[in-house]
């Protein structure tokens, strides 16, 4: 048995990962984020307060525990540097429980800019964070890239600028326009020094010696690079899988994978939703469960949940369990829907996720209707205390995906969760 966890969004991201990974940092000595940026946002509430992380793995609110950035991520130092503030009041922040690491690619005020430009000009908008995720993973594969200890490093950094001035005739307008971000971001750089760390080869060494370690995904399976609904994906490796290249250790170190999904489904961005609901139920989903990006501001789109989405989401990491969250804000609606297969115009019936975007666009979803409830849902104990209808929306949907719901969240706070 291995001492590595893995918990991913199982869906399009926003599925409430912080709280969980907040729960289950109790039982490991590091944390650590191994894809993803500052386009993640994750809502926690610390002693009453809260708090809303974008780049520093959740466990960092358990001071005797380790939190690891590795490479894989991409690291906006100045917003790095702000969050760092936001952390320290509630636990000592030192280069011993946080570990940046070093072969991390860094997000430049280029990138942002490039992101934002293609963004708006493009008769295809991916509708992305703007926090210039894309261009810097681009930059990373086209290997003109600033790893993060290249950049805490002056001369190594200005090695860099000088590269980007030769290959991006624009750099040097950008530079002089943004004068004032380029400024914060040479600040981070002594900031950020004293936590840069070869962190895969300290983390690896915990592996071997046996440390428990939690791997936290940002965003959402769904948003992979690879298996997402592409274009309308993130630049990175969201699926558990991107845990073993981005990070860089043997899988069978591995103990359990968790998947994270609403009871219902949000999306934000562009990009086909079968279950998408433009109706008043979309939006009561919508205000009740604060449906509003962490990071944007956005609203985000709401529907019934996609069983058939979830099931390829779940094939594709080989949950342990999933963890089945926001249920509470279903509670009062009078009947609940899950999609268990796709109409597909001339294709007829599907029962699996299709690869390409207009297959998905043309589908219309199938759907299955269970009992709603209206009694409060419990606020900790097991999942067979939920209330009938409850409970039997939890079967059903386990039925339907062939995967255990081995937790259901039940509210914002730490002890709404259930277990099985
Ligand atoms: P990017 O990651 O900013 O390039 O955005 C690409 C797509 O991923 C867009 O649809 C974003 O809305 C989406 N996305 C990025 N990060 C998150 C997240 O943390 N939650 C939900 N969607 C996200």
């Amino acid at each position: 048995m291995g001492n590595v966890t893995i918990l991913v969004g199982a869906q399009w991201g926003d599925e409430g990962k912080g709280k969980w990974i907040d729960i289950l940092a109790d039982k490991v000595h590091i944390v650590a984020r191994y894809q993803g940026g500052n386009n993640a946002g994750h809502t926690l509430y610390v002693n009453g307060q809260k708090v809303v992380l974008h780049q520093i793995p959740s466990g960092i609110f358990h001071p005797e525990k380790t939190s690891a950035l590795s490479t894989g991520v991409v690291v906006n130092p100045h917003q790095l540097v702000e969050e760092m503030q936001k952390v320290r009041p509630f636990v000592e922040l030192t280069p011993e429980r946080l570990w940046l690491s070093a072969r991390a690619h860094v997000i430049s005020p280029w990138h942002i800019y490039l992101d934002s430009k293609k963004e708006q000009e493009s008769t295809q908008p991916i509708g992305t964070t703007k926090r210039g995720i894309g261009p810097t993973y681009a930059e990373k594969a086209n290997r003109t890239g600033l790893r993060l200890g290249d950049y805490v490093t002056k001369s190594r950094r200005d090695r860099w600028y000088q590269l980007m001035r030769e290959s991006a005739p624009a750099f040097d307008a950008q530079w002089k326009v943004q004068a004032q971000d380029w400024e914060q971001f040479e600040a981070a750089a002594e900031r950020l020094a004293p936590f840069v760390v070869d962190a895969e080869q300290k983390l690896r060494q915990a592996i071997k010696r046996g440390d428990q370690v939690l791997l936290e995904g940002a965003q959402g399976v769904l948003l992979d690079i690879n298996h997402g609904t592409y274009p309308y994906v993130t630049s990175s490796e969201t699926a558990a899988g991107g845990a073993f290249a981005s990070l860089g250790f043997g899988p069978k170190f591995v103990n359990k994978i968790y998947g994270v999904a609403k009871a219902y489904v949000t999306r934000v961005g562009e990009g086909p939703f079968p279950t998408e609901l433009k109706d008043e139920v979309g939006q009561h989903i919508a205000q009740v469960g604060k449906e509003f990006g962490a990071t944007t501001g956005r609203p985000r789109r709401c529907g019934w949940l996609d069983a058939v989405a979830l099931r390829y989401s779940a094939d594709l990491c080989g949950y342990d369990g999933i963890i089945f969250n926001k249920m509470d804000i279903l509670t009062g609606l009078q009947e609940i829907k899950v999609c268990v297969a796709y109409e597909h115009p001339e294709l007829g019936r599907l029962d699996t996720f299709p690869w390409d975007l207009e297959t998905l666009a043309a589908c219309k979803p199938v759907y299955k209707t269970f009992a709603g409830w209206t009694e409060e849902l419990p606020h900790g104990g097991r999942i067979h205390d939920l209330p009938r209808h409850a409970r039997a929306y939890v079967e059903g949907v386990q039925e339907i995906l062939g995967y255990p719901i081995t937790m259901v969240g039940t509210g914002v706070n730490r002890q709404d969760a259930l277990f099985a």
